[in-house]
């Protein structure tokens, strides 16, 4: 084999923490480890506390393939149960989300349910007494649910620690930006984009990129202040990323020096990775938090919000919004960007063209070092029983024990 080919086909002459096999991306029998071993262990960001405001206010997701429904039940609690009818598995609700009058009823046949998943009503009742059912031995099935820092978190493994301590250090980050003042959305929108949500994950998670962005080359690796922050490396693969200055004026956008969110100095720029599939990401006036649900492989819904204060005036509001969307909305300068990076990678990866990604960048955590993505990596495969860099030799059932026991996959 020509010596450039082989250099192509081998794995990179690297420490195998330092690369994946890109085949985790395109796989499906990875995708399906990913979706059990993983989302359906892990707790999953639904939305904010304040989208839920009222009794009957409901919100829909995927955990691990499943469907899941959330809502806010008579007592002011947020409960969430399987979006599924235990006659015969209809689903109970089929918006996204919006508010019930009365309960759930179920398009199929009718049965009624309250907002605890106890059931109301069982059409023509009379038809089941010969068999003794009754209402009282059907009901939804709950799903774990949890509240932190305004953020809604549900799991669909019943025995999951609970969401403090699945968070860890990582909690006092939150607890400093996002608890001390109630938080309200003021952007929402949804994409379905051709890539695999871990292409996302990445993207998110490595500043290395800003060298694409000219808006991130003027407003931060132009500046020398920017490469003296660090990253903050927390258990379950949590990363933060700690504050420092951008300087927006000399990109031609007003400074970020007034009506700061909390905790964070004027001009400043930090990012929250909270592990799985989480971005918080805080751009002094405005928060920005992603995240995502693997649909297939190469297919992932992600959802973006925009979040201001609950107390903000009218002037503030317009302000956030404002900067919001200079940098991340739809048309923003940065987003577009960053999904055509993340499909074209994808349609190379998917066809073979791409076998291998390279994680090698050691710059004492400085925003640059890819010490971040080697660490996600080492819990992913944790998690999913495969070897980063190599999915052939996970599927070898010694290997994958030996993954399940030890605390990392380093070798
Ligand atoms: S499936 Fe729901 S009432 Fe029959
Ligand atoms: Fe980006």
């Amino acid at each position: 084999m020509n010596d450039l080919v082989r250099r192509w086909e081998e794995p990179p002459d690297l420490p195998t923490t330092h690369f994946l096999d890109n085949r985790i991306h395109t796989d499906w029998d990875v995708f399906r480890a990913e979706q059990r071993k993983l989302f359906g262990d892990c707790w999953k960001f639904l939305c904010l506390e304040t989208e839920l405001s009222e009794p009957g206010d409901y919100r829909v997701s995927e955990v691990g393939g499943f469907p899941v429904i959330t809502v806010r039940a008579e007592d002011g609690a947020l409960r969430s149960f399987f979006n599924t009818c235990p006659h015969r598995g209809a689903p109970l609700v089929r918006d996204e989300h919006g508010r019930l009058k009365r309960g759930f009823q179920c398009m199929y046949h009718l049965w009624t349910f309250d907002l605890d998943g106890q059931c109301t009503s069982i059409s023509r009742v009379e038809g089941y007494k010969a068999a003794g059912l009754t209402k009282e031995k059907v009901g939804l099935r709950p799903v774990r649910t949890a509240v932190t820092c305004g953020l809604v978190f549900v799991s669909i493994n019943d025995d999951i620690e609970p969401i403090e301590d699945f968070l860890g250090p990582m909690h006092d980050h939150m607890k400093k930006h996002l608890a001390a003042e109630e938080l309200e959305v003021f952007h929402y929108h949804r994409a379905e984009v051709r890539t695999n949500w871990k292409l996302w994950v990445d993207n998110n998670s490595e500043i290395y990129h800003d060298l694409m962005h000219v808006l991130n080359r003027k407003t931060g690796v132009a500046h020398p202040e920017y490469h003296e922050r660090r990253w903050r490396l927390y258990p379950n693969s949590h990363n933060v990323i700690l504050e420092g200055p951008m300087n927006y004026v000399s990109a031609g956008l007003d400074g970020r020096a007034e009506h700061t969110m909390p905790g964070i100095s004027s001009n400043g720029m930090m990012i929250m990775e909270v592990f799985p599939d989480v971005m918080i990401n805080i751009r002094a006036t405005a928060i920005r938090i992603d995240s995502i649900t693997p649909m297939e492989p190469g297919l992932s819904l992600i959802e973006y919000r925009g979040i201001g204060l609950k107390s903000d005036s009218a002037d503030v509001r317009e302000m956030r919004v404002r900067h919001h969307n200079q940098i991340w909305g739809p048309a923003g300068r940065n987003l577009p960007e960053d999904i055509a990076c993340v499909e074209a990678q994808w349609r190379n990866m998917s066809v073979g063209a791409s076998r291998y990604s390279i994680f090698a960048r050691e710059e004492e955590l400085r925003p640059h070092d890819d010490s971040n993505l080697r660490a996600y990596y080492q819990e992913w495969g944790r998690r999913v029983g495969y070897w980063p860099h190599d999915i052939e030799a996970s599927r070898q059932p010694e290997i994958v024990a030996a993954a399940a026991m030890g605390p990392t996959l380093s070798s």
